[in-house]
């Protein structure tokens, strides 16, 4: 048994930051890294109940825990003011949120050119893709692990039809949102077997497949390295049926290494090896979740509570006070082969992706 460590956020503030840091027009860690990326997260709720991410019997915040639109869009001000140049509304389920458009509207407004969303795709149909494009989304990253009906009910633990996600991508492909991803999550006995069916799927629909490892994240805390499928294997399997090529990282700080296929087909894969390969020294990361607290890492066991300053009427000086001093305690990595190594108490619905 692990005995999780409860997630310290009765602390409303982070401590200051080092004085020359406090003045600063940028987001840095204690480590040097910039921050550069924003996840919001929000809504912990969500429609499936993901084997790997919501036990079905997880509870969810109440409607007065969440921030509001405008608060959420405070906290984008702020962090776009200190350089944040790229913004990805995730959830939970994100399009469960009464007012998606108007925050994604909200965000466009601050200038920001690059904004994704995390989705299940079960609700994003022709009409949502093309409000959101209009709202000022860039792309959406549609999860999918399976593309077998049977298989589907038992990972997300609801009727969720895989023809229904690959109907989301093409209806955010024709609404002119792009470039769309798909992730999906290896998890060993579950569906590596599949990992060459979805990379065909990406050369049809032409998108990105991201493979993602199997992280210590989910709410039942059941995962155990047995069942992490690593990036290597999976790249053996996919390359079987189609020759790769890497092709390198979007950036310095993504999360994916990409592979082209070799025949030229459209579409590519990518690997996110947080588990084997982690690469949180380039890491450029900071989420907001939807109860208002500042994660500097997805495996934060500090996280900062900005939901009552902004509940006071913070204004943009100490909002950003905040958030430079909230990254200034960024661990430097997950640890997860550390011995000492034990999950964050949130889940990752709650946390966003
Ligand atoms: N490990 C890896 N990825 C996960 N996700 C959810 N839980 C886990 C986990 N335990 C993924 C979802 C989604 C993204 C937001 O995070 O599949 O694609
Ligand atoms: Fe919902 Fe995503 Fe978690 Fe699945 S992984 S339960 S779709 S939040």
């Amino acid at each position: 048994m692990t005995l999780a460590l409860p997630v310290i956020s009765d602390q409303m503030s982070p401590p200051s930051a080092p004085a020359q840091r406090g003045e600063s027009s940028e987001l840095v860690d204690s480590h040097g890294r910039v921050i550069r990326d924003l996840r919001v997260s929000v809504t912990d709720r969500c429609n499936f109940r993901c084997v790997y991410c919501l036990d079905p019997d997880a509870r969810f915040m109440s409607k007065q825990e969440v921030l509001t639109a405008g608060q959420m869009l405070q906290v984008v001000e702020a962090a776009v003011e200190l350089g944040v140049r790229k913004v990805r509304v995730t959830g939970g389920e994100p399009t469960l949120h009464p007012e998606l458009g108007k925050i994604v509207a909200g965000i466009a407004e601050l200038g920001v050119n690059d904004i994704a969303l995390t989705t299940n795709g079960s609700l994003l149909d022709e009409h949502m893709a093309n409000a959101l494009k209009s709202a000022g989304l860039t792309r959406v990253t549609v999860s999918l692990d399976t593309l077998r009906e049977d298989r589907s009910r038992k990972i997300t633990r609801v009727e969720a039809a895989p023809e229904r996600a690959i109907e989301a991508v093409r209806c955010a492909q024709r609404a002119g949102l792009g470039p769309n991803k798909m992730n999906c999550v290896v998890v060993r006995g579950v569906n590596e077997d599949e990992v060459g069916d979805l990379a065909e799927l990406g050369r049809e629909l032409g998108v990105e497949v991201r493979f993602i490892e199997f992280m210590p994240l989910d709410s039942g805390k059941r995962w155990d390295r047995g069942q992490v499928v690593s990036a290597d294997e999976i790249l053996g399997a996919i390359g079987q049926r189609f020759p790769l090529a890497p092709v390198g990282r979007e950036d310095a700080h993504a999360t994916a290494q990409r592979y082209r296929f070799t025949d030229g087909a459209p579409g590519s894969v990518g690997v996110i090896a947080s588990v084997t390969r982690a690469f949180c020294g380039a890491c450029s990361r900071l989420r907001l979740t939807a109860d208002g607290k500042i994660r500097p890492c997805l495996f934060s066991a500090r996280e900062w509570d900005i939901r009552p300053a902004l509940r006071a009427g913070a204004g943009r000086e100490e909002i950003r006070k905040f958030l430079i001093d909230a990254t200034w305690t960024k661990q430097a990595g997950h640890g997860i082969g550390d011995a000492t190594f034990t999950p964050p108490d949130r889940h990752m619905a709650a946390i966003g992706g």
